[in-house]
């Protein structure tokens, strides 16, 4: 049984053995650690997986980013990820566990729009994730365009041009 809770009760030196089993050591290179420079995570919006004897088996986190248009203004984006399972305990339903109780605590909060760095093939196929509004959008280092997912919370459309960043300017808190 696994059981979902918010990540900020795990100890960093758990969160950081989890990510170094999911993502090996060269992850700090990845361009979604450039977008979210200097961010602390959304503590409502990230999440930590703990087996029936308390082990921390996955997690979840967000950050604040935002895409930042020619003119300077940023519009509020919610950066999701990393999600990360053991390796032992992959592909048994903690992802999405962990992807669900985030889907619906945006929701509940209305968040800012979501957005990630991921296989389509996973978080479009089972959440809702598209690259269709995210052509136009720029990011500080390498990206395959049809892993840059975004969708919005209400509906609404997201901005069509852009560059990633982490979050500077006042905002509304996801
Ligand atoms: C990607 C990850 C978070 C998925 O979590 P998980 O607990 O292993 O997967 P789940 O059990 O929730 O989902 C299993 C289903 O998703 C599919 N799936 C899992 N990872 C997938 C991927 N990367 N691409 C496509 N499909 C995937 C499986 O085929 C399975 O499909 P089925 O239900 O039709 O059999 C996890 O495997 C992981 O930590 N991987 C390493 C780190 C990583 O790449 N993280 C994502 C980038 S932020």
């Amino acid at each position: 049984m696994t059981h979902i809770i918010a990540l900020a009760t795990q100890s960093d030196s758990a969160i950081e053995a989890l990510l170094d089993a999911a993502f090996g050591p060269d992850r700090f290179k990845r361009t979604a650690y450039a977008i979210r420079r200097g961010m602390e995570p959304l503590r409502h919006l990230s999440f930590a997986a703990l087996d029936t004897d308390g082990t921390l088996s996955g997690l979840l986190q967000s950050w604040p980013v935002a895409l930042r248009d020619h003119s300077g203004k940023e519009c509020p984006l919610v950066m999701v990820g990393p999600v990360a399972v053991l390796p032992a305990l992959q592909q048994s339903g903690i992802g999405k566990l962990l992807m669900q109780r985030l889907m619906a605590e945006a929701r509940q909060q209305q968040s800012d729009p979501l957005m990630m760095i991921g296989d389509p093939e996973y978080y479009g196929r089972f959440f809702g994730f598209s690259a269709a509004e995210t052509g136009g959008w720029k990011a500080p280092g390498p990206v395959e365009p049809h892993r840059l997912l975004a969708q919005s919370v209400d509906g609404s459309p997201l901005p069509p041009t852009g560059t990633l960043g982490p979050r500077t300017g006042l905002s509304r808190v996801a």
